[in-house]
């Protein structure tokens, strides 16, 4: 029986996030510069992406650039700007095919301007695509997020427009760059780094972890359905004992 075969489609997460991790080691080990390990993950990307739609998950989030990613040599945050200008044009048409809807999400005003564009036009040439949507984490911190959400909900609460009370989680959650997206339930990271590195910190409250040693650009498919497999053998409680959920009453 194949890998995918043993999914449950019944219970497939209907977001993933993934922290792609490991390309400057993946090229080390092969002698080579940090930027080939960017180049070869785009491969990585189009693999996985087309994984996750063919599946049917709803929402694949990758988090491609950090707004601490800002602070790596000048030559590789330009290496990486030109592979992202290159890689939407380059990835479009596969989009469209997969009818994969783009957005985006992060401090995307730090962009230089023609990455800033291209990501523009591809989001909105891609809006009416329905099958899956590729959320693009780029100059993105979640603590940058929760701030600019602060600062939105405390001007609100200054002019008179919100009242300190009906502050809540929707109210919160809306805040954020990710609103209308639903919480990721499972979170992959490559590379055997376990961390978060200011990713997402709001969403993954509840997300199930994954952490796997494949370099990111050595993760295939099969990787992928190897993380969601590992995901559905998990007891996700809430909170909750193992006896309730298991009780007709104690349903989730
Ligand atoms: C992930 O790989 C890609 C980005 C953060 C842009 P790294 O570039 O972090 O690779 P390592 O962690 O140094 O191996
Ligand atoms: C996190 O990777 C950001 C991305 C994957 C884009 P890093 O490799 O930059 O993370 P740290 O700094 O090692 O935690
Ligand atoms: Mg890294």
């Amino acid at each position: 029986m194949e890998l995918k075969d043993k999914i449950d489609l019944n219970r497939l997460p209907k977001h993933i996030a993934i922290i792609m991790d490991g390309n400057g080691r993946w090229a080390k080990q092969q002698g080579k510069e940090r930027i080939f390990g960017h180049q070869n993950g785009v491969e990585s990307v189009r693999d996985t992406t087309e994984a996750a739609a063919e599946l049917g998950v709803k929402f694949l989030t990758l988090y491609a650039f950090s707004t601490e990613n800002w602070n790596r040599p000048k030559p590789e945050v330009q290496a990486l700007m030109s592979l992202l200008v290159e890689s939407i044009r380059n990835e479009l048409p596969e989009l469209h095919k997969n009818s994969i809807r783009l957005q985006a999400i992060g401090n995307l005003q730090m962009l230089p301007p023609r990455a800033y564009e291209r990501l523009m036009e591809a989001i909105e040439d891609t809006k009416d695509n329905n099958r899956m949507t590729l959320v693009l984490a780029l100059s993105y911190s979640a603590k940058w997020e929760l701030i600019q959400a602060v600062k939105n909900i405390a001007k609100d609460v200054q002019s008179g427009d919100l009242n300190i009370d009906d502050i809540n989680e929707q109210l919160i959650s809306d805040g954020l760059t990710t609103k209308g997206i639903p919480d990721p339930e499972l979170l992959i990271r490559t590379s055997g780094e376990t961390r978060v590195s200011n990713f997402l910190l709001w969403q993954i409250a509840y997300a199930e972890l994954y952490f796997t040693e494949v370099f990111w650009p050595d993760f295939r498919k099969k990787d992928l359905y190897q993380a969601i497999l590992n995901f559905q053998q998990r007891e996700r409680r809430f909170g909750m004992t193992s006896e309730q959920l298991l009780s007709d009453n104690g349903k989730v």
